[in-house]
């Protein structure tokens, strides 16, 4: 699990089969996704059994920390241990699109894929008409790779792809800013205390014993350190 402000992920269980089932089955959602809005339940149990075991992957649910509610699904997927790298996707319930979901489900995926699962590149392709999931890409610094010709079939006809992508590298410049908004690194949720403004936290750092000779390490030489 991990866990931001707002959203947190969590491994998708068998209970979260018949929210699947929803999303996988609703034909604007799928245009997006590249593939048919046909899905049994029935099938989906299979394939979760089958697939329960699998390391190269990671199906997760993206739900409200406050209230446990499920917004969309969030998958690490191809995830390839040599060469360090995975896709992503993302889907957010239609009743819950356009709330910010999106942006912070998605930040919270590439989180888990560098900081947790140690992945050098992480990748993704898009139909360039997918407004909304540009603007996440962009927004969570991924950049544009190549364009597939012709990649899918979509609405009667073959259609272009753009493959994008972030590095580490990026990532880690990239992070903080990321973690303003979505806040997965906040005091709270280390489970600390966040200090009052009032009230500087006052570090206390370890003397060094007193030598012979030398100069004694007085408050301002930097024995204690203001934050
Ligand atoms: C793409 C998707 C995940 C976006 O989720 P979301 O929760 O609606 O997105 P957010 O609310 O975080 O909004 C992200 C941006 O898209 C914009 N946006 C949201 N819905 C939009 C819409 N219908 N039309 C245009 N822009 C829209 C938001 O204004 C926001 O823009 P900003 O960065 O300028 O603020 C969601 O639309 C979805 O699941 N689509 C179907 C599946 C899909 O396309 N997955 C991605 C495949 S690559």
């Amino acid at each position: 699990m991990i866990k931001g402000r707002t959203l947190q992920l969590r491994a998708l269980e068998k209970a979260d089969l018949t929210f699947l089932h929803r999303l996988h089955n609703n034909y604007k959602t799928m245009n997006y996704f590249f593939e048919e809005p046909f899905e049994t339940l029935r099938e989906l149990e299979d394939l979760y059994e089958k697939y329960v075991h699998n390391t190269t992957e990671r199906r997760f649910v993206i739900e409200e920390t406050q209230t446990g509610a499920s917004v969309g699904v969030l998958s690490l997927i191809e995830i390839d241990e040599i060469n360090r790298r995975c896709e992503i996707d993302i889907i957010i319930d239609e009743k819950h699109q356009g709330k910010g979901f999106g942006k912070q489900g998605f930040v919270l995926g590439i989180k888990y894929a560098f900081d947790i699962l140690n992945l050098f590149k992480v990748y993704l392709v898009i139909l360039p008409d997918n407004t909304p999931g540009l603007s996440i890409y962009r927004f969570a610094g991924f950049k544009k790779e190549c364009r597939l010709k012709k990649e899918y079939f979509r609405n009667g006809e073959y259609v272009d792809v753009e493959r994008m992508c972030l590095f580490e590298s990026q990532w880690r410049r990239i992070k903080p800013k990321l973690n303003e908004i979505v806040g997965f690194e906040s005091p709270e949720l280390r489970g600390r205390i966040p200090p009052r403004a009032s009230q500087p936290v006052v570090h206390r750092v370890a003397v060094a014993p007193v030598l012979p000779g030398t100069a004694p390490v007085t408050e301002s030489s930097g024995a204690l350190a203001l934050k």
